[in-house]
């Protein structure tokens, strides 16, 4: 058991930027998939630990659809990670309680690894552990634009009357639907900025910045985070 000390109260779902893989290699003189092969590794750890807090929702940013600028070599080692990865989560569901589902348009992504993705998604459909989501080709952005594509479709087919749109109109035709919103976002890598993540979703969740490269982020950062949220107050525009 861990000591839970003055946390009063834990979040329901974290989200967390797993920023600063790329700095963290170059400091040890490796090519950035190296960086992105230990933080891959590091969020393996990290999810197991926050499971056993008993959180229910983990959503990681793994890739944006701005990151396939980046060199070629980079974006092929990448979705080489995630082949990889998504194979190690296929075999673990055997014995875990974890559950995998996906944010971002997965259909720019070759067949043989959105097989991959459907896999996941159906051998861990029924699992009551951790529900992770991984975010990759996301885009806030993206998101949205697709959503609102949605809403006008509807419309145009009649399907859907513009008086009747509310925000709950739009917050379903996101991609992590039904999933809550994030009560607390971690920022690894030292920049203060979201990078296109979870625009919506964020509108009133608690943002917790660190210096920390995300391959280094570990138990007792965890653990910080965990103490700077239990004592915010959260007023949601309230009094
Ligand atoms: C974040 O690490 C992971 C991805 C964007 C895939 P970066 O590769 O952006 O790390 P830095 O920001 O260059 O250190
Ligand atoms: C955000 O990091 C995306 C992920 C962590 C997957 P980036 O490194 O791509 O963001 P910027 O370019 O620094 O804003
Ligand atoms: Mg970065």
């Amino acid at each position: 058991m861990r000591n839970t000390g003055d946390i009063r109260v834990l979040p329901q779902h974290i989200a967390i930027i797993m920023d600063g893989n790329g700095r963290w290699a170059s400091k040890r003189l490796l090519p950035h998939n190296a960086g992105h092969r230990a933080g891959a590794q590091n969020l393996r750890k990290l999810s197991e630990e926050i499971e056993k807090l008993g959180i229910k929702y983990l959503t990681v940013y793994a890739l944006s659809t701005e990151n396939w600028k980046r060199p070629q070599k980079e974006v092929q080692g990448l979705i080489k990670l995630m082949h990889e990865y998504f194979q190690q989560y296929i075999d673990d569901s055997k014995k875990n309680d974890m559950k995998l589902t996906f944010i971002g348009d997965v259909s720019r992504f070759e067949p043989d690894l959105q097989q991959k993705i459907e896999t996941l998604k159906t051998l861990t459909r029924g699992k009551n552990g951790l529900h992770v989501t991984l975010a990759i080709n996301y885009g806030a952005r993206d998101e949205l634009t697709r959503a609102v594509r949605r809403i006008a479709e509807e419309v145009k087919n009649g399907l859907l009357n513009p008086d009747d749109i509310n925000e709950e109109t739009l917050a379903k035709r996101l991609d992590g639907y039904p999933t809550p919103d994030p009560d607390l976002l971690i920022k690894a890598g030292g920049e203060m900025r979201l990078s296109n993540f979870m625009l919506w979703q964020l509108a009133y969740t608690e943002m917790y910045f660190t210096d920390i490269l995300w391959p280094d982020f570990g138990i007792k950062d965890l653990n910080a985070a965990l103490e700077w949220f239990g004592s915010r107050a959260r007023r949601y525009g309230g009094r």
